[in-house]
């Protein structure tokens, strides 16, 4: 068995032991690795390269992508696929391993099996925004980052009474990051686009928070609406000290977490496996902590949403 992978859409910490997982598997069966470098982009250009185990382990351990990605939908190209078939015909490729998130896998990775060329997607991403499954690869690493700035903020906070802070997340236009980080942080309020809130309402909790807490800590998500502007609304709506923190790209690059490198191993065995089985379509998921392949494409699942209840007990409703 010949396989391509293909890394599609933002990297994802956690992406690179999956390969070497893969890689490691394959080998070790007798098949055959090649990664795309440059995504489906790359892989049209035919820049195809041999996987070696030995020289993407030590890559397991860093964030980013071994293989580079692209953002280009070049599968939407009316040429794409009489292309990409022949580029599979020249390299005897029999079948793909597809990373990336919700869009890669909802929208791009099924065009293949459209084509009929055989895929298992796993799903890498740290904004855990991809349905069918519980987690993705990339989230834990990227609320631990959150996370370590939180705590340290935290310290500064406690130290000089009557301050608020706002922390910025990744996430796009959800805001499973931020919650979960806020939920953790023991945040007072976090703000995400899947729910509306008043400016009325925000400054009335953060007056109360200072008040009772002597600080408040404001983690939001990229995606909402005011994130541009928030620190200087709340200074001007409060008449407090506020400080903002944004973790931007640096909270997508950071190290793989013990966890997100486990979940890649977990779902690269899973794909691997599945691929060997003649699969034809799928993407591995994890539900209740066991890690699965769900069966044909993902696209008619229903969206995740985050959960109400803990939103709510962040922000005192
Ligand atoms: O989808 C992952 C993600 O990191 C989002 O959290 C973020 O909004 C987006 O990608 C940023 O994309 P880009 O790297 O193209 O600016």
């Amino acid at each position: 068995m010949k396989t391509l992978i293909v890394v599609s859409g933002g990297d994802a910490p956690g992406i690179n032991a999956a390969i070497a997982h893969f890689a490691m598997l394959a080998t070790a069966h007798g098949d055959t690795v090649v990664g795309a470098v440059g995504g489906f982009e790359g892989a049209l250009a035919g820049h195809i390269a041999p996987i070696k185990p030995v020289l993407i382990i030590p890559w397991a351990s860093r964030g980013g992508s071994y293989l580079q990605s692209s953002r280009k939908p070049v599968l939407a190209e009316p040429t794409a696929r009489a292309q990409f078939i022949t580029l599979l015909d020249n390299h005897q490729i029999d079948n793909l391993l597809v990373m990336g998130g919700d869009g890669t896998q909802r929208i791009v990775a099924p065009l293949l099996a459209d084509w009929g060329v055989p895929y298992i997607g796993i799903p890498t991403t740290i904004d855990n925004d991809v349905p069918g499954t519980d987690l993705t690869v990339g989230f834990d690493s990227a609320c631990n980052f959150a996370q370590q700035t939180i705590d340290n903020l935290l310290m500064v906070a406690y130290s000089l009474p009557g301050r608020i802070y706002t922390v910025e997340t990744l996430g796009g236009h959800t805001g499973f990051i931020a919650l979960s980080v806020a939920l953790a942080a023991g945040a007072q309020v976090v703000l995400i686009p899947e729910f509306d809130y008043t400016n009325e309402w925000l400054t009335q909790r953060l007056r109360d928070v200072v008040t009772r807490d002597n600080y408040a800590l404001v983690v939001l998500s990229e995606g909402i609406a005011a994130s541009s502007t928030i620190a200087q609304d709340i200074r001007a709506w409060t008449g407090m000290y506020c400080r903002d923190t944004r973790l931007g790209h640096g909270q997508r690059g950071t190290s793989p977490s013990h966890q997100d490198r486990l979940l890649a191993s977990r779902m690269a065995r899973v794909a691997y496996e599945a691929l060997r089985d003649g699969e034809k379509a799928g993407m591995t998921v994890t539900r209740n902590g066991q890690v699965t392949l769900h069966a044909g494409a993902i696209t008619a699942l229903p969206a995740r949403t985050p959960d109400r209840a803990l939103y709510n007990f962040v922000n005192g409703l």
